[in-house]
C-alpha cells in the first residue's frame, strides 16, 4: 500500500523550507522592530472558545473545524482566539497596559483545497492588546505592509470599518431589508445567510450576487459618531505614515469578532485566494471571553500564500542558495579517517564542512562538492598526508593552494576561516 499525505495537507520539502525560514526570520525581525514578543500556543483548544469568538454562524465554526466531538476539543482554525485565551489565563495585562504579541504556526480548516487554500495551513499572526488609539490601527497595517515590501511582494491594502455594537445592529437591519427584497435572485448560500449572517452576503464570490449587492447600503454611512471619527483618524494616520490603501466598503470578514477597523492585503496574482493577509480590531472580544475590558487589533498572513507570491523570485535573488564552505575529498582509507577529524574540527569552529565516506573516486567526490555548492574543496591523498598538507581548491576560479595540517587540529579552523574571509573580501 502506498501511503500519501491526506488531501489538503502538504509536505514542505527541503528546497521550499528555505523560503519558509526566510519568511519566518524576516517576520520575526520586523515584529521585534515594532516591539512585539513571541508567544507559542497549543494547537488544540476547547471547542467552545472558537464558537464564542469566531461566531457560531460563521463558515469556520459551522462547517470547517476539525473537532473531536467526544473530547470537546478542536484543532485551532486561527490563532487570535487561542492567543487571547492564553492572554487572559496568564493575566498578561497585569504586567503592562499594552501588549504586543506574535505567534507563528499551523491552523486547520476543513475547506475545499485549491491553489493557496489548504486544510492545514500556517499563519504569522500579530496582535496589539490594550490600545484603543486609531494610530495603532495604522501602525499595525503599516507593519503588515512593510513585511510584504521587505519580502519584495506586491499586495494592495484594503480598509473598512464594521462599526461597533451600537451602530452595527441598525445597519444589519437595513441590510436584511435590502436583501429580503432580492431574495429569489441571490444564490442559495446567500438566501440562507440573509438571516444567519447577512453581512457576509456583501462579499459573496458569486458574480450575480456581487452585481446585486452593488447598491446595498454601506456600513460607512451608518457608523456612529465614535466609529466614524475613529475611521477618519485611521485614514489620516495611514496617510501620515505614507501607507497606500483604498477603502472597500463591502469588505466584511469571515469572523464575527471584528469591530471598527478591518483590513485585507490583496495580491492580484494569486487567483481566487487573493487575500494574503487580513485582520482588524476586536474591541469587545477579550471581555466576551471572560477577560478584562481591553481593546485589541491584529492581523494574520498565510505563509503558503506568501510562498506562492514569492515564486517569481529566485533563490539567488533572495540570498537562499545553501552553500557549503568546504568539501573534504579524501583519497584512501587513512586520509578518510584523518578527514573525519578535520571535518568535525572545522564544524566546531563554525565552518560548513562536508565529506563523503564511500571511498569514491576524486572525480565523483568533486561532483558531490559541486552538488553541495561548495566554495572550496580540500583534497587529501596519501602523498599529501605524508607531507602533512592538503590541497585547497577554490571552486569558483579553480585556483589551488597548499593547506598545512602540520600545526594540528587547533589551527585548522582559524586558518581556513582566514582564507575564506580573504577570498570574500577580495
Ligand atoms: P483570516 O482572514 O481567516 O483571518 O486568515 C488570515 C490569512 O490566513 C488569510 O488572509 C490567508 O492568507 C490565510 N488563510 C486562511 N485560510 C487559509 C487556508 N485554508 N489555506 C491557506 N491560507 C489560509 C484570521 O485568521 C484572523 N485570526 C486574523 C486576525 C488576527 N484578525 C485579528 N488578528
Amino acid at each position: 500500500m502506498k501511503v500519501k499525505a491526506i488531501n489538503g495537507f502538504k509536505d514542505i520539502l527541503p528546497d521550499e523550507v528555505t523560503r519558509w525560514q526566510y519568511i519566518e526570520n524576516l517576520s520575526r525581525d520586523i515584529f521585534h522592530r515594532f516591539g512585539f514578543k513571541e508567544i507559542r500556543l497549543p494547537i488544540m483548544e476547547e471547542t467552545g472558545l472558537f464558537a464564542r469568538s469566531i461566531g457560531q454562524a460563521t463558515d469556520i465554526v459551522e462547517k470547517e473545524m476539525y473537532t473531536f466531538v467526544d473530547k470537546g476539543i478542536t484543532l485551532r482554525p486561527e490563532a487570535t482566539a487561542s492567543l487571547l485565551r492564553a492572554f487572559i489565563e496568564h493575566g498578561i495585562h497585569v504586567q503592562q497596559p499594552v501588549n504586543r504579541l506574535y505567534t507563528i504556526g499551523p491552523m486547520f480548516r476543513h475547506e475545499r483545497p485549491q491553489k493557496g487554500r489548504y486544510r492545514q495551513f500556517h499563519q504569522i499572526s500579530a496582535e496589539v492588546i490594550g490600545a484603543v488609539e486609531p494610530q495603532v490601527d495604522a501602525e499595525v497595517m503599516a507593519m503588515g505592509q512593510l513585511l510584504l515590501m521587505e519580502m519584495g511582494l506586491e499586495a494592495s491594502l484594503e480598509v473598512n470599518s464594521l462599526g461597533c455594537l451600537e451602530c452595527r445592529p441598525p445597519y444589519r437591519e437595513k441590510i436584511v431589508n435590502f436583501l429580503e427584497n432580492l431574495s429569489e435572485q441571490l444564490c442559495s448560500d446567500c438566501q440562507r445567510r440573509t438571516h444567519t449572517n447577512p453581512l457576509r452576503v456583501l462579499d459573496c464570490k458569486n458574480p450575480r450576487c456581487r452585481e446585486l449587492v452593488q447598491d446595498a447600503p454601506s456600513i460607512l454611512d451608518s457608523l456612529c459618531s465614535g466609529c466614524s471619527e475613529h475611521f477618519t483618524q485611521v485614514q489620516a494616520s495611514l496617510d501620515l505614515l505614507g501607507v497606500q490603501y483604498s477603502v472597500n466598503k463591502f469588505m466584511v470578514r469571515g469572523l464575527d469578532y471584528y469591530t471598527r477597523t478591518t483590513f485585507e492585503f490583496i495580491a492580484h496574482n494569486l487567483g481566487a485566494q487573493s487575500a494574503v493577509g487580513a485582520g482588524g480590531r476586536y474591541d469587545g472580544l477579550i471581555e466576551d471571553l471572560g477577560g478584562p475590558k481591553l481593546p485589541g487589533i491584529g492581523f494574520a498572513m498565510g505563509i503558503e500564500r506568501l510562498v506562492l507570491l514569492m515564486l517569481e523570485r529566485s533563490d539567488d535573488d533572495l540570498g537562499l542558495q545553501q552553500k557549503t564552505d568546504v568539501f573534504v575529498a579524501a583519497l584512501g582509507e587513512e586520509a578518510a579517517s584523518h578527514s573525519a577529524l578535520l571535518v568535525h574540527t572545522l564544524r566546531k569552529s563554525g565552518i560548513k564542512a562536508a565529506m563523503d565516506y564511500s571511498g569514491r573516486s576524486l572525480k565523483a567526490q568533486m561532483k558531490q562538492a559541486g552538488r553541495l555548492n561548495s566554495r572550496y574543496t580540500l583534497i587529501i591523498g596519501e602523498n599529501e598526508l605524508e607531507q602533512n598538507t592538503a590541497v585547497l581548491r577554490n571552486m569558483e576560479n579553480q585556483n589551488q593552494q597548499n593547506f598545512t595540517l602540520e600545526d594540528g587540529p587547533a589551527s585548522w579552523g582559524n586558518s581556513l576561516k582566514l582564507i575564506i574571509e580573504n577570498s570574500v573580501s577580495a
